[in-house]
């Protein structure tokens, strides 16, 4: 028995480790739930690649974390029938490691995905330009007035770009993506769809009702989903009969104080801030930050967007502000209806 448990033991971490997160990833685009516009343009942009025996024109998917940016740049590779080399903005130190990436590790039609593109330091994003243009590399070899510039030549390669916010990028670096998808939050049925097939795919049982209480507590993302997945199975196994039902589903979430709306306390601790020592907004976002003790790109990149989608937050060229909703579900009452 002991034995059996030690199995268990070792099978959550490594799943917590992230194993899981590549176990539950879809390969395919007919896998890939939801975001049904962006799929099809994809389709149509891969079956055209293919037929003129090009590579895809280079892609940005900028959203929030959790959303599906790295499973599409696996997908567009699984279905181009090319391999993918996997990188992130803040890797590629210097000019020389992105030549070492294009010369050596891709071949033409190859997916060059760099994550947190927009963390590129200056150098790189500019020798990355001819790369991407001209699929040719500038190198400067020796210093003053004895250098020369060699020119070297790339792979035909696609960069598949990843980025919270497409804002972050430079203009000049986001003008050179041919293909540009923003990915939405998912609606709850789709979230439903998602932990549906995770469910089958981790051998949980559940039922249709307790997976839609998860959904609707998921944030319409679904990383976050299938973590509350895996916390209501512990619920299930050691409070229930093993299986998810909407009142397992409830008692989980009540358990993780993430209400009915799927706000978090960190979440909550945003709005109270707000309304309570703000008096509503408008505030800086920097202040809610500090106000908070949150990093600013933490919350204007992972926290905020679904506090703005959801209706709790506004955002006004003066700051941000609380919404009606957002006093109520706090229940607060307004202390002024100037601003709506
Ligand atoms: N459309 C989808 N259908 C099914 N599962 C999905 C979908 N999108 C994402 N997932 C699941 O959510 C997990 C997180 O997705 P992914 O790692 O692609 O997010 P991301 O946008 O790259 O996040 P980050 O910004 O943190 O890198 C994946 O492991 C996958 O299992
Ligand atoms: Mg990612």
């Amino acid at each position: 028995m002991s034995n059996q448990n030690d199995i268990l033991d070792v099978k959550q971490l490594s799943e917590e480790a992230g194993g899981m997160e590549a176990a539950l990833r879809p390969g395919t685009l007919d896998e890939f739930v939801g975001q049904d516009n962006l799929k099809s343009n994809l389709r149509v942009f891969i079956e055209a690649a293919r037929a003129r025996q090009e590579a895809l024109d280079h892609c940005l998917f900028y959203a929030p974390p959790g959303l599906g940016k790295t499973t599409l740049a696996n997908i567009l590779a699984k279905e181009m029938g090319v391999n993918i080399k996997v990188t992130s903005g803040p890797v590629l130190a210097r000019p020389g490691d992105l030549a070492a990436m294009l010369t050596t590790e891709l071949a033409d039609g190859d997916i060059l995905f760099i994550d947190e593109i927009h963390r590129l330091n200056p150098a790189v994003e500019e020798a990355l330009y001819p790369a991407m243009e001209d699929f040719t590399f500038f190198i400067n070899t020796g210093k003053g007035p004895g250098s020369t510039t060699l020119k070297l030549a790339v792979p035909k390669f696609t960069l598949v770009g990843a980025t919270t916010r497409s804002g972050l990028l430079t203009g000049p670096l986001r003008d050179r993506f041919g293909i540009v998808f923003n990915l939405g939050f998912y609606e709850i049925s789709e979230i439903t769809d998602i932990l549906a097939r995770s469910a089958r795919l981790l051998n949980i049982a559940a039922d249709r009702a307790g997976l839609t209480e998860l959904a609707k507590r998921s944030r319409g993302t679904p990383r976050i989903a299938n973590r509350l997945l895996r916390r209501a199975r512990d619920f299930a196994q050691v409070k229930g009969q093993g299986v998810i039902t909407q009142e397992i589903a409830t008692l989980a979430m009540n358990s993780l104080d993430i209400d009915n709306e799927g706000l978090d306390s960190v979440d909550k601790r945003i709005l109270e801030a707000l309304i309570d020592r703000f008096n509503g907004g408008p505030v800086g976002v920097e202040n809610l930050a500090i106000a908070v003790s949150e990093a600013v790109d933490t919350l204007t990149d992972a926290i905020e967007p679904y506090l703005i989608k959801a209706g709790f937050i506004a955002r006004t060229p003066r700051g941000r502000v609380a919404t009606p909703k957002a006093y109520k579900h706090l229940n607060r009452k307004p202390a002024t209806d100037l601003l709506f």
